[in-house]
């Protein structure tokens, strides 16, 4: 019977559901609608709501779920993504690892060391103007 055929759904769809009425996820090429789940996730509605409406699989990996987890997660399968929308599995080229960026990166490394030596600073003037 059609009703079997697994639904394929476009990210641009995906994309619309990402609040709390109506919250899916993208999970290696699989579509969730965890609307009902959110309560109920022991991770939290909050994770769940950030990655609302896109594909969430990196984050979900990360978390390093349980095999219980997996089997969860079929209940609230609804479909796959199209084709079209899937990411290769192979690592996208990251910001960090392009040429214009790494300027801008040893800037932010500059403000990382800033703010502790401020910190610093303030916390030896303040020791010595109070004792
Ligand atoms: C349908 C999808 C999901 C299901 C069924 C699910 C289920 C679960 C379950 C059963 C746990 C308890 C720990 C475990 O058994 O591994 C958990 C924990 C957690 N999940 Fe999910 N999860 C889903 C998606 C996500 C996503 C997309 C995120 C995004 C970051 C996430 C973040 C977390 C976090 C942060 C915890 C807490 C881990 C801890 O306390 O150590 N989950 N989830």
């Amino acid at each position: 019977m059609s009703e079997s055929k697994t639904k394929i759904f476009r990210l641009e769809e995906v994309k619309k559901n990402k609040n709390s009425k109506s919250t899916w996820v993208v999970i290696h090429n699989s579509v969730y609608n965890v609307t009902e789940f959110l309560n109920e996730h022991p991770g939290g509605e909050e994770v769940l709501l950030e990655q609302a409406g896109r594909d969430a699989s990196e984050a979900f990996e990360d978390v390093g779920h349980s095999s219980d987890a997996r089997e969860m997660m079929e209940k609230y399968k609804i479909g796959e993504l199209a084709e079209e929308d899937r990411v290769k599995t192979e690592r996208k080229p990251q910001a960090w690892s392009s040429d214009a960026s790494s300027a801008s990166s040893k800037d932010n490394n500059w403000n990382a060391w800033l703010i502790p030596v401020v910190i610093g600073i303030v916390t030896i003037v303040l020791y010595k103007y109070l004792s």
